[in-house]
């Protein structure tokens, strides 16, 4: 549980100090559960130093750290088919870390082992988040 998006940003550096070459991370939650903050942290550990905006109109945001980071967000995708049209195995199958937000919306797509982060709105300013894939 966090309190804060700034707890919510913690657990993301906290999470991305764990990454490897090519780990994928998929998120699933509600719209404003921090998704995005999370992925914020994510890329602070990952020593990116840019602003993390949603990539909700680009699907894509590529960043450069310590790895690369490929920060998708699936919002506006229905299918597995119209995900793949962007080629995303360019970037799963790569040297960075890869975080997909509403990764729901390509479900079954991800099959190879990846990690999970669900979070949920718990109430104002309080999200839970859980993470399954790896040692937390
Ligand atoms: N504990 C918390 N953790 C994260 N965000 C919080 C928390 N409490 C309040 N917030 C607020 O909730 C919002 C979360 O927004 P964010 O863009 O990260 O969500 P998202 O899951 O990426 O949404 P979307 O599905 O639209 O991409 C922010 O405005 C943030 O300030
Ligand atoms: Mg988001």
């Amino acid at each position: 549980m966090t309190l804060s998006a700034e707890e919510t940003e913690d657990a993301g550096e906290k999470l991305g100090r764990k990454l490897y070459p090519g780990a994928i991370i998929t998120m699933e939650g509600p719209l404003g559960s921090g998704k995005t903050t999370f992925v914020k942290g994510v890329a602070r550990a990952l020593g990116i130093s840019q602003i993390i905006t949603s990539p909700s109109f680009t699907i894509v945001s590529e960043y450069y750290g310590n790895m690369p980071l490929y920060h998708m967000d699936l919002y506006r995708i229905d299918s597995i088919e119209e995900f793949e049209l962007i080629g995303p195995e360019e970037m799963l199958d790569g040297s960075g870390v890869s975080i997909i937000e509403w990764a729901d919306k390509a479900e079954g797509y991800f099959r190879q082992r990846h990690i999970n982060v669900f979070m949920s709105i718990q109430g104002s300013g309080k999200r839970s988040i859980n993470i399954e894939g790896i040692d937390w």
